[in-house]
């Protein structure tokens, strides 16, 4: 049978529920079968040809072993993407490989921050910041978002205030997970100086990077000025963007010495962790990943309108800022006052698993995010089941 290339908008859309609860992931085995998951972040469309093919040569020639991640040429590829899509061209031998990217946080919070250090986080946030602080004894200081005029900002005077009370980090999240955020170059530079000034360090996940909805230009946060490539380290990967998360390969970058050398001082074993098909997929990403990643993102493009209209028309009382990037809907259910709160609420009322913006930090209570990296006919379904959970609970 011929089947579509999965880099065309009938691909993306050809998904039915039956199929996907067969798969293996956390996202579809979570819940029972009348669920449908729209929470964790991994998106429900099949991978690119180019990484398929290459997933299947490798395990064809058995080349299953330990991977030889600086000299596979991924750390090329990465800077020979980001050059081409965000014209930055760090030095690929600069480029350290990791297993995941919450290591890397986590490898930037112990070399650049002591016990008992407040660290600077923008909230609400993607929860495992908040957690990987807590986990290693530093004190967190949440800084949340302001919010005005449909839009979302990083609230500089509050990260100003922080960093002069001692942070000693701030973990940004560019763009950001979950309101779809795309911070402005102008507003980086500003936290690279405030962050400079104070001695501190800016660790900038970078993941979604590639996943920009409305057109406007990713600004990676090392590029602002010489300041901030001089205090900050960033991490990032091709598993959101070209959804392999499952295949554990990330990357961090600290373009000065004094950023790196703290990291790079820490034993070999902390950077351990990756694995030849991860390598081998981002690679592929990187060459040859672009024609897909365009569909993909006509496809989340088009979804953000459908949950845009939906959330105007069908749910009074719920309010949105239209993501400009990532698949996630960060949905404010507030003045709707649901009992047991909205992700309890829509789980048991219209079957639909959200993640609950309570576990996000300050400013997540009464917020839901919903994972819309799904097909046209899938995502109606979860709309059209919470909308008409919303209408019976004020009817
Ligand atoms: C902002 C952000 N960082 C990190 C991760 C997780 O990345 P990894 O699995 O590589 O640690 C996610 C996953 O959703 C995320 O949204």
């Amino acid at each position: 049978v011929d089947v579509l290339a999965p880099d065309t908008l009938a691909a993306l859309d050809m998904l039915d529920l039956e199929t996907l609860r067969r798969r293996r992931s956390a996202k579809w085995t979570a819940y029972p079968d009348d669920v449908i998951p729209a929470w964790v972040a991994e998106m429900d469309y099949p991978i690119a040809d180019p990484i398929r093919r290459r997933l299947h040569a490798v395990i064809e020639s058995g080349d299953l072993g330990y991977p030889a991640a600086d000299r596979c040429g991924v750390r090329d590829a990465l800077a020979q993407w980001l050059s081409r899509t965000h014209g930055w061209a760090p030095d690929p031998q600069a480029i350290v490989v990791l297993p995941d990217v919450m290591r890397g946080v986590e490898l930037a919070l112990l070399a650049h921050s002591a016990p008992g250090d407040p660290i600077a986080v923008p909230t609400p946030v993607y929860p495992p910041f908040l957690a990987i602080v807590r986990e290693h004894g530093r004190r967190l200081v949440e800084v949340e978002l302001a919010r005005s005029a449909g839009r979302h900002a990083l609230d500089l005077d509050g990260l100003a205030r922080a960093l002069a009370d001692g942070a000693r980090m701030v973990l940004l999240c560019h763009p950001h997970n979950p309101t779809g955020h795309v911070n402005e170059a102008q507003d980086l530079a500003v936290l690279a100086e405030l962050a400079a000034a104070a001695g501190a360090t800016v660790v900038s996940d970078e993941i979604h990077a590639p996943l920009i909805l409305d057109g406007s230009t990713h600004v990676p946060f090392a590029t602002v000025s010489p300041a901030a490539a001089a205090c900050s380290v960033t991490v990032t990967s091709a598993s959101k963007a070209w959804n392999i998360p499952g295949l554990k390969t990330a990357f961090l970058i600290a373009e000065s010495e004094p950023m790196s050398a703290p990291i790079l001082a820490m034993s070999p074993r902390t950077r351990h962790g990756c694995s030849i098909l991860g390598l081998e997929a981002s690679i592929a990403a990187f060459e040859s990943g672009g024609p897909w990643l365009e569909a993909v993102l006509a496809a989340l493009a088009r979804n953000q309108r459908l949950i845009v209209d939906a959330v105007e028309s069908a749910l009074p009382g719920v309010e949105i800022v239209a993501p400009r990037a990532t698949y996630l809907a960060w949905l404010d259910c507030r003045a709707l006052a649901l009992p047991g709160g909205p992700a309890q609420f829509f789980l048991e009322r219209a079957r639909v698993a959200l993640s609950d913006g309570a576990a996000f930090g300050a400013g997540g209570d009464g917020h839901v995010r919903l994972n819309f990296a799904t097909s046209h006919g899938v995502l109606s379904e979860i709309l059209e089941r919470m909308a008409r959970a919303a209408r019976e609970h004020v009817a």
